[in-house]
């Protein structure tokens, strides 16, 4: 804790906001590399979950990259202080009872491990489990091209590593949008 600081307990509490909301917060996690498909995902369960009400919302690599986290780069160092802000935010939305989803490639398992310590129990780690062989074959933005050309060093699965969630709670592998959607729903049991 830094120091001359002191933490302040509001009134409203996290059960009033969930129960405005209708449901607990939560922390959706994806991960997995550059053009797996985890914005993608993340924004058709969102629309799925706002069909049944739920409030959520969506924070994503390359949007928060534009704003909030427009001062890092790629370095292991500036995608480490990433992950760490995001999930600061990540907390406070699940606080105010919200379902969010984060949509990060969050390449190192030490980086994930903290947000999985900070955030705790609503954390929820969902592994876009995409080969990297697809993702080239996909590649949406044109990056992997460029990385592959070296015009971009440090890119995550060329030469910048990607450490695989060994134990996440929900892997996406080899599965339509629609039958990933409702697999994510089905073991969420939401
Ligand atoms: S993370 O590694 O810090 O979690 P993040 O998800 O925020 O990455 O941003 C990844 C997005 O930034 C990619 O989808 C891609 O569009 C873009 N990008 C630009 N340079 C790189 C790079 N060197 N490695 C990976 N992604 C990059």
């Amino acid at each position: 804790m830094p120091t001359n600081l002191t933490k302040h307990s509001f009134t409203v509490s996290r059960e009033k906001r969930e129960q405005i909301c209708g449901h607990k917060g939560k922390v959706l996690w994806f991960t997995g590399l550059s053009g797996s498909g985890k914005s993608t995902l993340a924004n058709a369960l969102d629309e799925k979950l706002n069909l049944k009400n739920y409030n959520t919302y969506i924070l994503d690599g390359d949007n928060i990259r534009i704003g909030l986290n427009k001062d890092l780069g790629f370095s292991p160092e500036d995608r480490k202080e990433n992950i760490r802000r995001i999930s600061e935010v990540a907390k406070l939305f699940a606080d105010s009872g919200k379902v969010v989803m984060t949509a990060f490639i969050s390449p190192y398992k030490d980086d994930r491990y903290e947000a999985r310590k900070l955030i705790g129990e609503d954390f929820i780690e969902i592994f876009v489990n995409t080969p990297i062989d697809e993702c080239i074959e996909r590649d949406p933005k044109g990056l992997y091209k460029k990385a592959l050309n070296s015009e971009i060093k440090g890119f995550t699965g060329i030469d910048a590593p990607y450490e695989e969630p060994q134990n996440p709670e929900i892997e996406i592998k080899n599965m339509t949008i629609d039958e990933s959607v409702n697999f994510i729903i089905n073991s969420l049991k939401i």
